[in-house]
């Protein structure tokens, strides 16, 4: 029977390779792993036939963490070559794998997929394969054996049959765009080509002005892209404005063309003045004891001097970068003013350090965390680079001074007396902490209440008070203390109620609290047990609400938008809703960054949005390789003032009708902070005044990002898909 059925199968094979491209999509199938079965003379008749187009999970047969061989029989025509473009090359296209494949052909390894993927939907793949010497006996049967390895269900090949074709040139072409937001701004177009073949035509490029349609730049080339000689173009344009690049390529041999669209980066911030500017809150909260770490953050032309005037015993302030440091043992405010100075001007600010129990983080921590980045790649080399370019590029002159250690640090196993050791990519955390704090920067760290740590490192279960007592040892002023492996102990406790999530997180804050330093307490456990209820009585200063944020939009909203609404009420100076860190700059989760996969106007949606939420503003990008236009996001400092506002409310949404989502936040100084946001798929016209009722009797409405304010003629305006409008109204 079995036979009967494989020769009917055969035969109909060779009936779709009778037609003009070969298509198939059965195969034979064993378990297993041996690579002899890649050989052509291999002894297949007792495998089983199977689907290519469905995972094997749905046709019985479950295999995790384990190998799959497919074999499919199939003729190849020599009429395949008959009228095509070029008889160089065919392409073997493979369905889609889940997780990886390697393919052979006649025994003779033609492509595999690399590593594993982290693409869920499987890879698909398309190997070339010479006409002449590739291996392919032509007009007879060959043998296409497929090695599959699948790591956890679903897996096996899926989706498409397998077809061999002859390609045109353009078949193997794609289109590459880096945008380069530097002083002179460009963006690089580069085509590749995945066979061998040389394609050839012309590359047209243009860019628009998306406000007013009008074409700003053009060019045409003719190019001839081949496998291993990619063509690069480089486009310049204007930042200054919100334009869109299209590239299209036209096939002279074929007649056919790829096109690709990009929105290019573009600036809003204005330049800062180069006279000092304080760009801080104005005020600062210590705990009675410990030590003030304080860089002021003023931008302007270095270099620059700093005074005070009647500074409060116990504290100093450096003369040339602004550092105040020092203790102050009771309970008390002092106000003092500071002066800062360069060769363009002066600039003054009246500043009140608080002292008392629950002073700490009266506004948003500033800061940078490793894990957006570097994930478990991070290193102390990684730590101090990003630190140094924090300084360098001027962020912390706006606020930005923690410098988070992410997971990733601790050795394998503690020292003999049950204390944390880190691991060798860390030679010292004191010295680390020192060097950070000589800058006026702060020094955080991350651990688990549990046994490990997502990324499977040690964490701090049953070594709470010593973990505390090290951290103060190397001079640590953040911990974010993530669930993760406490996930196991807790699946042991009868009662699962709301106690059960805050007792870890209390017996922490016991030990931190006993500490001669202020420690930020940062829960992250993703919202669990609704976090924003009890965090403040476990003396958090923030508790993430959500879970792990991407680059991608559907992340960014699910978590910004959906998430956030109605939890204004939790937040309030001390203790803040923490939505995760920031997706801008570039990210990648390894030791290899990528550009933010965010466009331009979701970067600015993204940063507007966190500010009015009063969120943690930690970057998660490498500073040292941050361009402009992600500085003039995190640089604005009327759009920081509002994530920094001493009155300490988190911005609610007031409105949502179709694409438009209106959020508010009530501001120290009696105005609004309102974000104005299209969350919709197609660019839409808003009229201002309609939509946000405060407008209309409102002395002044600024546009926080070109900081300057809003004339009649601009009440109506075109938010573009995912963009915003960020406004103050008076
Ligand atoms: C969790 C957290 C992340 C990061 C990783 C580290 O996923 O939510 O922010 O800290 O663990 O492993």
């Amino acid at each position: 029977m079995k036979r009967i059925l494989l020769t009917a199968c055969v035969a109909l094979m060779w009936l779709q390779a009778n037609a003009q491209d070969v298509s198939v999509s059965t195969a034979l199938f064993q378990r297993g792993d041996d690579l002899s079965w890649a050989q052509p003379g291999q002894d297949d008749a007792s495998w089983r036939e199977i689907d290519i187009t469905r995972n094997w999970d749905k046709q019985g047969l479950e295999i995790n963490d384990g190998y799959g061989w497919y074999r499919i029989h199939v003729k190849i025509p020599s009429a395949l070559l008959r009228g095509a473009d070029q008889q160089k090359v065919v392409v073997f296209n493979l369905p889609k794998a889940d997780d990886v494949d390697e393919c052979y052909l006649n025994g003779k390894l033609i492509g595999k997929t690399g590593g594993m993927p982290g693409d869920k939907g499987g890879y698909h793949s398309a190997y070339p394969v010479a006409v002449k010497g590739g291996g392919i006996r032509w007009d007879e049967d060959n043998v296409i054996a497929i090695r599959v390895y699948n790591g956890g269900e679903p897996g096996g090949l899926f989706d498409n049959p397998l077809t061999v074709t002859v390609p045109s040139a353009i078949d193997g072409l794609s289109m590459h765009f880096t945008d380069v937001n530097d002083g002179k701004s460009h963006c690089d177009i580069e085509l590749r080509n995945a066979y061998p073949l040389t394609a050839s035509g012309t590359l047209s490029v243009t860019v628009t002005d998306r406000e007013t349609g009008a074409k700003v730049g053009s060019l045409t080339k003719k190019i001839s892209p081949a496998q291993g000689r990619p063509v690069r173009v480089s486009v310049p344009y204007d930042r200054q404005k919100s334009c869109l690049l299209t590239a299209t390529y036209a096939d002279a041999k074929s007649g056919r063309s790829i096109s690709r669209r990009l929105p290019l980066k573009y600036i809003l911030t204005p330049a800062a003045p180069a006279a000092p500017r304080f760009n801080g809150a104005g005020v600062f909260g210590v705990r009675p004891g410990s030590p003030v770490i304080y860089r002021f953050p003023v931008s302007g032309e270095r270099p620059m001097r700093f005074a005070a005037d009647n500074l409060p015993a116990g504290l100093t302030l450096s003369e040339s970068d602004g550092v105040l440091s020092g203790k102050i043992d009771r309970n008390c405010e002092l106000t003092f003013t500071v002066t800062a100075e360069n060769a363009k001007g002066r600039a003054q600010q009246e500043f009140t350090l608080k002292v008392g129990e629950r002073m700490m983080a009266l506004t948003p921590p500033m800061g940078w965390n490793s894990w957006n980045c570097w994930a478990l790649s991070v290193s102390q080399e990684k730590v101090m680079s990003s630190a140094q370019a924090l300084i360098d590029k001027g962020l912390a002159d706006y606020g930005y001074c923690y410098m988070n250690i992410d997971d990733g640090w601790e050795a394998e196993t503690r020292n003999p007396d049950g204390t944390i050791a880190v691991n060798g990519k860390f030679p010292s955390m004191k010295a680390l902490g020192d060097w950070l704090h000589a800058r006026g920067l702060k020094f955080g760290i991350y651990s688990s209440p549990g046994d490990y740590t997502c990324g499977g490192y040690l964490g701090s279960i049953d070594h709470e008070q010593q973990d505390a007592e090290s951290y103060n040892s190397w001079g640590i002023d953040y911990l974010k203390y993530d669930w993760c492996g406490y996930g196991r102990e807790h699946a042991k406790e009868k009662d699962k109620g709301v106690a059960s999530y805050v007792r870890p997180y209390l017996l922490m804050q016991k030990f931190l609290r006993e500490q001669p330093r202020d420690i930020f307490y940062s829960l992250c456990q993703y919202g669990m047990a609704k976090v924003w209820e009890w965090g403040q009585f476990v003396d958090a200063n923030s508790w993430r609400t959500t879970g792990d944020i991407n680059d991608t939009w559907q992340s960014m909203y699910d978590i910004g938008f959906r998430q956030q609404a109605g939890l204004a009420p939790y937040a309030a100076p001390g203790h803040w809703n923490d939505p995760d860190m920031l997706i801008v700059g570039k990210v990648g989760w390894s030791s290899s960054l990528r550009d933010s996969r965010l466009t331009p106007d979701e970067q600015y949606t993204h940063i507007t949005l966190w500010t009015l939420l009063a969120a943690n503003m930690l970057i998660g990008c490498d500073i040292a390789q941050m361009d402009d236009f992600t500085l003039n996001l995190l640089c604005n400092n009327e759009v920081n003032a509002v994530n920094q506002d001493v009155l300490g409310k988190q911005a609610d949404r007031v409105s949502k009708e179709g694409g438009i989502e209106v959020w508010a936040r009530p501001l120290a100084d009696g105005s609004q902070a309102i974000g104005i946001f299209n969350v919709g798929r197609e660019d839409i016209t808003v009229d201002i005044k309609a939509l946000v009722p405060a407008v209309a009797g409102s002395q002044s409405v600024r546009d926080l990002w070109r900081q300057t304010d809003l004339s009649a003629g601009e009440m109506k305006c075109v938010i573009p898909t995912h963009g915003c409008k960020y406004l103050k109204v008076k």
